[in-house]
């Protein structure tokens, strides 16, 4: 009996021709090589020479990326890392963090880490001020720390990091800000409350001075990321929450560097002009003064809980 052609059709030469070359490439693989590797192999291939045949490149094309791609390379240091940067630009980062991160409806969702994280940031009492430099309109923030069904979430350990009003991090501008400027890492009590002040965040630019800024002006984008305040949260037993709190004035927020910004981590900046309660929590009014609560969702996968 005659069978039909597959409609897919599938070379068996192991020489190379343009219509069939992610199989010929593809074919090459021990089929002893790890599952996950020769999933991830094969895929990265068939979709590469997908992009290429459709692009079509010039050798003048194709050297032009190898060319970005290596000083990419060469504008990593300890401190800059341009392939997150890439990542990052490319909407990569988020799609991957989003895959990752599928929280119940409810949860804090997470966002972005940025590269401008450091462990270890001084620990501090509930109403600590993170602002060392003086500069800047004065923040208050203060919320609780629940699970999905509201029961406070006593001892969460609330890290968080801004800019200062000059849209610098500290380790961006090491002896010109004081150290761990408008960085620390507080405790949520009994209630799972927490608080401390800061300044209101701005927007500022991502490095923007290397190859990944290049081509950002090359699409015709800006660098700015909408004005924000990082903070990772973790408590036992719950999935640790990487994330922002965005201000609502910003003119970045709809157009973000990195695709940061989430509806639901938009945030209620009220300014208060009233002496005494800024009195009472050592400010000068007037003072913003933000509430924030975030929502921890039960661990599903143990090996990401914080024991
Ligand atoms: C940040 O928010 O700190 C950041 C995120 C991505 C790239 C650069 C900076
Ligand atoms: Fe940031």
């Amino acid at each position: 009996m005659q069978h039909p052609e597959p409609s897919v059709s599938v070379s068996s030469s192991p020489y190379f021709d343009e219509a069939h070359s992610a199989d010929v490439v593809n074919a090459r693989m021990d089929p002893n090589a790890d599952v996950r590797l020769k999933k991830i192999t094969s895929i990265l291939v068939r979709h590469l020479h997908a992009a290429v045949k459709e692009i079509e490149p010039t050798h003048e094309e194709w050297f032009a990326a190898i060319r970005f791609l290596t000083e990419t390379g060469q504008m990593c240091t300890d401190w800059r890392q341009e392939y997150i940067l890439l990542s990052d630009i490319l909407g990569v980062s988020m799609l991957v963090d989003a895959i990752n991160h599928r929280r119940p409806s409810g949860a804090t969702p997470n966002t972005i880490l940025g590269p401008f994280y450091v462990a270890n940031a001084p620990e501090y009492k509930s109403g600590a001020n993170i602002c060392l430099d003086g500069k800047g309109e004065p923040l208050v923030v203060a919320g609780r720390v629940t699970d999905i069904g509201g029961t406070p979430v006593p001892n969460a350990k609330l890290e968080v990091w801004q800019t200062n009003d000059d849209g610098f991090y500290d380790v961006q501008q090491k002896g010109i800000q004081p150290d761990s400027n408008l960085r620390g890492v507080f405790t949520s009590d009994a209630e799972g409350r927490y608080w401390f002040k800061s300044v209101k965040p701005r927007h500022y630019p991502i490095p923007s001075d290397g190859p990944v800024g290049k081509l950002l002006g090359a699409m015709g984008r800006h660098p700015n990321r909408a004005a924000h305040l990082h903070f990772i949260v973790t408590a036992p037993g719950y999935d640790p929450v990487i994330t922002h709190i965005f201000t609502p004035d910003c003119p970045y927020l709809s157009e973000d560097a990195v695709f940061g910004v989430k509806r639901e981590l938009i945030a209620e900046f009220n300014k208060i002009d009233d002496p005494d309660a800024a009195r009472e929590i050592g400010f000068k009014a007037p003072f913003w003064s933000v509430t924030w609560d975030f929502t921890l969702a039960t661990s599903t996968n143990p090996t990401r809980a914080i024991a």
